[in-house]
């Protein structure tokens, strides 16, 4: 039985040196001095033994499982000091920058957008904000739209199907309808503004079905279009860091009387003689919308006496103040999502 156990040691030195990891040298303290060990099983066979013989042996089994113990504890450390030098011999460049995640940015049109919220508010405007699925009520009819109105045909609109087959929810097919939800929630003064997104079946290099508009209201008593212009006079010249000219050409929109488009000097060449200008083609001004004095009509529809109160409005494209801004050629960029794009507007 010694013997045995001598030539168990044996192997085991022998298979030591060849231990190359942590993980097969736990394998090998189970195969050897685990419980099911083949030196830790031969303690069964001590009960075939005398007493005196037992002691023998027992004290040589003991012997032997604590030399193992140590050889492996010993070759545990040598892996481990190899591993450590390993470690430290890797020549890696601790001082190169480190690559830095994608950092997201926000859309031109969001950049406007914000801006143009910034500057009104600083005028003393309120955001007021209504849905994209609109009652057809308060994008048309409330808004003094005849029913026969051309804007309220299927190619302008787009109607949603609520299985019933009426047409009662359209998406908003401009910012306006705002005006109608605020004024019927409040009695004036009322001064907001309302920026979002409105869609219409239309779609070229100059028009997306989805665009941006930014909605201005001011109804109080005594409120004149003289205010309309002094207020954009303002606004120009907080949004654009200087004085601009304002021009008000007659129009028609349903829901203001009068109604006019309203024009800016061009910030890009402030009228320079030549006409060279890309941005404003040459004639010197920038077309930002529509406004006007707000249609007695429409207010009587939200229960405000014209009588009492004056107001005007005006609805601009923020999508077009965007490419202003940052001087993009074709608006369909806006709305590609294409990375490279975009990226240039990161900061
Ligand atoms: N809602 C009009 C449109 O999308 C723009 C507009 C014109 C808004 C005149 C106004 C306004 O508030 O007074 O074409």
């Amino acid at each position: 039985m010694l013997d045995q156990l001598n030539a168990e040691q044996e192997r085991f030195l022998a298979a030591l040196p060849e231990i190359a990891d942590e993980d097969a040298l736990y394998q090998l303290q189970v195969t050897y001095i685990g419980k099911k060990g083949s030196i830790t099983g031969l303690s069964k066979k001590l009960g075939k033994l005398t007493v005196d013989e037992r002691k023998a042996f027992g004290a040589e089994l003991n012997r032997v499982k604590k030399a193992v113990q140590a050889a492996l504890d010993g070759r545990r450390e040598e892996l481990r000091e190899a591993a450590r030098a390993r470690d430290l011999a890797r020549v890696e460049d601790l001082t190169m920058p480190a690559k830095r995640p994608p950092r997201g940015s926000l859309h031109p049109i969001r950049i406007a957008q914000r801006a143009l919220i910034d500057t009104f508010r600083r005028m003393g405007f309120d955001v007021a904000e209504g849905p994209h699925v609109e009652h057809a009520n308060f994008n048309f009819d409330a808004l003094n739209f005849q029913p026969d109105h051309p804007a309220r045909d299927m190619q302008d609109t787009f109607v949603v199907d609520d299985r019933r087959g009426s047409e009662d929810l359209v998406l908003r097919t401009h910012t306006s309808p705002v005006q109608i939800r605020t004024m019927l929630g409040r009695t004036p003064p009322v001064r907001i503004i309302a920026p979002g997104t409105v869609f219409r079946c239309d779609d070229d290099a100059t028009h997306s079905p989805m665009f941006h508009q930014i909605e201005g209201l001011y109804v109080d008593r005594g409120v004149t279009m003289a205010d309309l212009k002094a207020t954009m006079i303002q606004f120009t010249a907080a949004f654009f860091g200087r004085s601009l000219d304002i021009r008000l050409r007659p129009s028609y929109f349903p829901f203001v009387e009068p109604g006019a488009e309203l024009d800016m000097q061009c910030p890009f060449c402030e009228r320079a003689q030549g006409g060279t200008c890309s941005v404003c083609k040459g004639t010197g001004w920038i077309e930002l919308g529509g406004s006007g004095m707000v249609h007695p009509a429409v207010l009587e529809s939200v229960g405000v006496d014209p009588e009492v109160y004056t107001g005007w409005a005006f609805g601009f494209g923020i999508d077009r103040m965007a490419m202003l801004m940052y001087q993009i050629p074709d608006l369909r960029q806006m709305f590609d999502g294409d990375v490279r794009f975009l990226r240039s507007f990161s900061n």
